[in-house]
């Protein structure tokens, strides 16, 4: 255990992050009245090369006449190997009142890619007198955006939160899938048995690496992980699967790239009332436990101690945000 203490993240609610392509203004109002509690407007992939300039001027004007309520508002920029993320920035800081809340990164590979931004947007905040510091968030999707996360978790104050973005990594990864995200048919474990028997067949996830590693160094650095995309919007059980492994390994929220997933990850990443009221129990009866001398206890036939009352803060914060940001 290392004497510096675990930073925490920023202190909002991240469920679901709706995203919607900044070429599409007439979504722009719907994803204002969604419950979604970040909203991504995108100049990138979702985005043709043709259109972009047209984007940019969408989303500007969105971001300047619409109202977003208590929504974190963010605009994903295009990736530092194109032609576009400059001028994405450039506009964005010029144009842009200072309503927007955060630029968001893709296919951040290194440390540097952010230096990179940080130095423009820094200069840019400077030269138009802003108020508000812009925050960033970016999305682990490279093989070198794996390698270097921890380079890339420290770079700078201004990160809030990744996001793991599945096609991407895939592609980058050279794997053997199509898809964006969930289950794989060829990534499975045979039973032991006769060859040619009837062999029971587990589907395993082919995603647990890479989330897993990103929410350590998340954790590690006081930021927020996320998972990213699930591309079949029609299958609402495969979404809701895998945002509670997403959950169960420490991530807060997912993307929604339809309306209909919203809800399915504000009811994932919203603790259930029995599993909020079994935390409180659990503080309690350590507070009790503590008062009469005790360092572990027992609740339900259960051994709990002060690690279980960490674990059960976690959930108890997380609600206490959600409520708070409701009120
Ligand atoms: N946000 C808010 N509303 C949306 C929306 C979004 N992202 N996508 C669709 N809608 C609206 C539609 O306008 C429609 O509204 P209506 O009932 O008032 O007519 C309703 O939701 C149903 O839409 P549907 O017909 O099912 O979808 P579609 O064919 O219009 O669009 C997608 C489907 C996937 C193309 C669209 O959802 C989309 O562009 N998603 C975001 C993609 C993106 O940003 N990708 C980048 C990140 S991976
Ligand atoms: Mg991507």
């Amino acid at each position: 255990m290392s004497f510096k203490i675990q930073p925490g993240p920023v202190a909002r609610p991240n469920r679901c992050q709706l995203f919607g392509p900044g070429s599409r203004p007439a979504i722009f109002e719907k994803m204002a009245s969604s419950a979604a509690d970040v909203i991504n407007l995108d100049l990138e992939d979702s985005v043709a090369p043709a259109d972009k300039p047209q984007a940019r001027k969408n989303i500007i004007d969105a971001i300047n006449n619409i109202d977003w309520g208590n929504k974190t508002l963010s605009v994903r920029i295009n990736g530092l190997d194109t032609e576009f993320w400059y001028r994405d920035v450039v506009d964005l800081m010029e144009q842009a009142g200072e309503r927007l809340d955060l630029i968001m990164i893709p296919k951040v590979g290194n440390a540097g890619d952010l230096y990179a931004v940080d130095a423009l947007v820094t200069a840019a905040e400077m030269a138009a007198r802003r108020e508000k510091k812009i925050g960033f968030e970016i999305i682990i999707e490279t093989a070198a955006g794996v390698q270097n996360i921890d380079e890339i978790a420290a770079a700078t104050p201004r990160l809030h939160s990744m996001s793991f973005g599945v096609a991407d990594y895939a592609a980058s990864m050279g794997m053997n899938v199509t898809g964006i995200g969930g289950t794989q048919e060829d990534y499975y474990m045979l039973a032991n048995g006769e060859p040619g028997s009837a062999r029971g067949r587990d589907m395993v996830d082919p995603w647990h690496y890479p989330i897993t590693r990103m929410v350590a160094a998340c954790r590690t650095y006081g930021i927020l992980p996320i998972d990213g995309p699930f591309g079949d919007f029609s299958d609402a059980e495969g979404y809701e699967a895998q945002a509670r492994r997403s959950a169960t390994l420490g991530c807060v929220g997912k993307w929604a790239i339809h309306p209909k997933q919203v809800e399915l990850a504000n009811k994932v990443f919203t603790p259930a009332p029995e599993v909020v009221a079994k935390a409180r129990a659990i503080i309690a009866a350590m507070e009790q436990a503590e008062r009469e001398g005790q360092g572990a206890a027992v609740l339900d036939g259960k051994l709990i101690d002060i690690a279980s009352v960490r674990q059960a803060t976690v959930i108890v914060k997380q609600i206490e945000l959600i409520e708070g940001s409701a009120s």
